[in-house]
C-alpha cells in the first residue's frame, strides 16, 4: 500500500486541492484509493460527498484526529489530507506511518516564512533522518516563468529538498473543490497534466 501525506501547517496553501487530485489520478488508473482527512472539519469527506457517483471511485478513509488507523488491507493507495497547524507529536506519529510527504508551498514571502519552521521540524524527525520517508515540495499557484519561482527555489535551497513540480493558478481547481470533479476526471492527458502534474505523479510512484 502506498501511503501519501499532504501537509503544511500554513492554512490555504493547497493541501486539500493536491490531496483530491492525487486521489482521483490514482483512481482513474484503477487503483483502490482511500482518501482520509485528519482535519476535524473533514473537508475531504465533504468533497467526496459532492463527488458524482459515475466517476472513478475514491473511498473515504475513516480516520480521526486522535487515532491513526490504516485503511483496509485491500487499499492500494492511501492519501491523507491534513489540517493547518499540524506539528509536534501528532506530526511525528503520522510521519512514522507514511512513505511520502507532499508539501504545497506558495511563493508568497509570508507563506515561505511560515513553512520554514515546518521544514526544520521535518528535518529533525527520526523517520526523515533515517530516510524512511521522502519529502517533495510542490510550488502551488506558482508559474515557473516568474521571479516568484526563482525566489521559491532560492528559499528551498536551504533545506536541500526537491521542488517536484509547480501547479499554476487556475479556476479549474476552484471548480474541483465545489463539484467533486477534478481535472483528471475531465481529461487524463491534457497538456497541463503533462507539464505540471506528470513530474509529481512520477515522483509519487517512484521507489524510495
Ligand atoms: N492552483 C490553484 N489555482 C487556483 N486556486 C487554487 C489552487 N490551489 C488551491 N486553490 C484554491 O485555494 C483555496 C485553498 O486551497 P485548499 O483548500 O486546497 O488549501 P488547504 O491547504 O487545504 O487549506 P486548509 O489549510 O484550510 O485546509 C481553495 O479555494 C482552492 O480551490
Ligand atoms: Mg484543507
Amino acid at each position: 500500500m502506498r501511503k501519501i501525506m499532504v501537509a503544511n501547517p500554513k492554512g490555504g496553501c493547497g493541501k486539500s486541492t493536491l490531496s483530491v487530485h492525487i486521489a482521483s489520478w490514482f483512481a482513474r488508473h484503477d487503483e483502490i484509493v482511500y482518501l482520509g482527512d485528519l482535519d476535524r472539519q473533514q473537508s475531504s469527506r465533504h468533497w467526496l460527498e459532492a463527488r458524482p457517483e459515475n466517476l472513478a471511485t475514491i473511498k473515504h478513509w475513516d480516520i480521526s484526529a486522535d487515532e491513526f488507523k490504516l485503511p483496509p488491507k485491500h487499499c492500494n493507495v492511501a492519501i491523507l489530507d491534513t489540517p493547518a497547524g499540524l506539528h509536534g507529536k501528532r506530526l511525528k506519529e503520522v510521519l512514522n506511518e507514511v512513505d511520502k510527504v507532499v508539501v504545497p508551498v506558495s511563493s508568497s514571502r509570508f507563506d515561505m516564512l511560515a513553512t520554514r519552521e515546518f521544514f526544520e521540524e521535518l528535518a529533525a524527525t527520526k523517520a526523515v533522518r533515517k530516510e524512511r520517508v521522502d519529502i517533495g515540495v510542490v510550488g502551488m499557484r506558482v508559474d515557473v516563468r516568474t521571479h516568484a519561482y526563482a525566489q521559491l527555489l532560492e528559499f528551498l535551497k536551504e533545506f536541500d529538498l526537491p521542488v517536484v513540480t509547480c501547479i499554476a493558478q487556475s479556476q479549474r481547481y476552484l471548480q474541483a473543490a465545489d463539484t467533486g470533479v477534478t481535472i483528471f476526471d475531465n481529461d487524463l492527458n491534457s497538456t497541463a497534466v503533462d507539464i505540471q502534474w506528470r513530474p509529481l505523479l512520477n515522483w509519487l510512484v517512484s521507489r524510495h
